[in-house]
């Protein structure tokens, strides 16, 4: 894809996307639920779609209404069905572990697998945790997929995870609702908790203290879920917004839960202003944002507040590589093990288009340039390279050719197509 440099500041409102975490949880849990989930402002994007197949492979009834709402019947934990074929998870690693977890309860056997990329992400950080509460799961001898699943009894427990990661934990709460006896998740550090909100509101006894999860086994009912504005996807046009001085972009209704908007704090230390408006806090905080662009300073991003912002590093690292100055970003070594090794494809297209940045291994080094230029860029198959990689064209100097921009339908379909008319709003 042929990629022009913007000719204006952005100046616009915009709506973007539902969140792709909530649409991949209430899909999934409306197969545990007693009573439908009718699930409204959902994303459908190739990785929701792999959940939703899931579901339905899995038992769940899916009716569309005519303004779009999704209708999911799913047929209870205890009569969840074995599937016939092997679950397809596609490129979607939440499908893949959260199903997992889901499994623990099904009388009999399940295999989940997906495509290249997928197959190639690690699996054992959500098979070890899984077994150690006495769930039976297989992997590859690598510890990657295929996986299967045995579901039945299990005893639950205490597990201590060794890596953030909100889809494990996640996992973890749901084969706990059909444990023997609760089951305890302590995370290193506190990760996204759509999870433990949604499963509140389904009407689990869950209880959150620091760092650790308990759910208590039982039935859960199925609710309404009105699924907000998605916060990363928000995060292309708002890295687009600060790298234009003069821009000043509105993202109306959008998911503003703390664990999820690290990247417009960071975004905020770099000297962008930022407004946030929210609109109401339950069962998740919503609201709007306001940001006009300026100049940019080197920023520093480390430790724990990496999970609040991971799918948006990449884009922290184009920031920098346009702010006065160096900034460092590490322990984000999860980056590497991505739908692509998000440090490698970020360090490539970038210092492609003349960048200075030097890959760490789990991080960046960054030294601001005045300018990026155009080049002929990969984005690794990987949807959020693809989008950072042309928010960069925007800003430089020449056309871009962007490799793999058809990875966008897996999160965003509507990205082009939005930044089209962006541009002659702009322009
Ligand atoms: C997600 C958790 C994160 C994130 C992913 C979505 C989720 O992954 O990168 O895009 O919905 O729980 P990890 O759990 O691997 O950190």
């Amino acid at each position: 894809m042929k990629l022009e440099p913007w000719a204006a500041p952005l100046q616009r409102t915009m709506q973007l996307p539902g969140d792709k975490s909530i649409t991949h949880r209430a899909m999934l849990f409306s197969v545990l639920a007693q009573g439908p989930m009718v699930v409204r402002g959902w994303l459908d994007a190739q990785d929701t779609r792999s959940s939703l197949n899931v579901a339905r492979a899995l038992g769940v009834s899916v009716t569309q209404t005519a303004n779009g709402d999704l209708v999911l019947h799913g047929p209870g934990a205890a009569a969840m069905r074995e599937p016939d074929e092997v679950l397809d998870c596609g490129n979607s690693g939440t499908t893949m572990r959260l199903t997992a977890g889901l499994l623990s309860g099904l009388h009999g056997i399940a295999v989940l697998s997906g495509d290249s990329s997928l197959r190639r992400r690690p699996m054992a950080r959500v098979a070890e945790p899984l077994r150690a509460i006495g769930v039976t799961v297989l992997t590859r001898r690598d510890g990657q997929a295929p996986l299967i699943v045995q579901g039945g009894p299990h005893s639950g427990g205490a597990v201590r995870l060794p890596i953030a990661s909100a889809q494990v934990k996640s996992a973890l709460l749901l084969a706990g609702l059909s444990a023997d006896r609760p089951v305890q998740v302590a995370e290193p550090v506190r990760t996204r908790d759509h999870t433990e909100r949604m499963l509140r509101a389904m009407g689990a006894d869950l209880t959150v203290e620091g760092t650790t999860v308990t759910i208590h086994p039982g039935s859960v009912r199925g609710m309404e879920v009105q699924v907000p504005g998605d916060p990363s996807s928000a995060a292309f046009w708002a890295a687009a917004a600060a790298l234009m001085p003069g821009s000043r972009l509105h993202l109306a209704g959008v998911l503003l839960n703390p664990s999820r908007i690290g990247f417009y704090r960071v975004l905020e230390r770099m000297g962008v202003q930022i407004t946030m408006r929210i609109a109401r806090q339950e069962p998740e905080p919503v609201g709007d944002l306001i940001i006009e662009g300026g100049a940019l300073r080197g920023v520093r991003v480390a430790g724990a507040e990496v999970p609040d912002l991971v799918d948006e590093i990449p884009l922290v690292a184009l920031l920098a590589a346009r702010a006065e100055g160096e900034s460092l970003i590490t322990g984000a070594g999860e980056l590497r093990v991505k739908e692509s090794d998000r440090i490698h494809a970020t360090v490539d297209g970038l210092s492609r288009m003349g960048a200075r940045i030097a890959e760490l291994p789990d991080g960046f080094q960054i030294e601001g340039v005045p300018s990026l230029s155009g080049a002929e860029v990969d984005a690794y198959d990987d949807h959020r390279i693809a989008m950072m990689l042309t928010v960069a064209s925007a800003i430089a100097t020449g056309p871009t050719w962007l490799h793999g921009s058809e990875s966008v339908a897996i999160s965003y379909p509507e990205f082009f197509q939005q930044m089209h008319s962006a541009q002659r709003g702009a322009g």
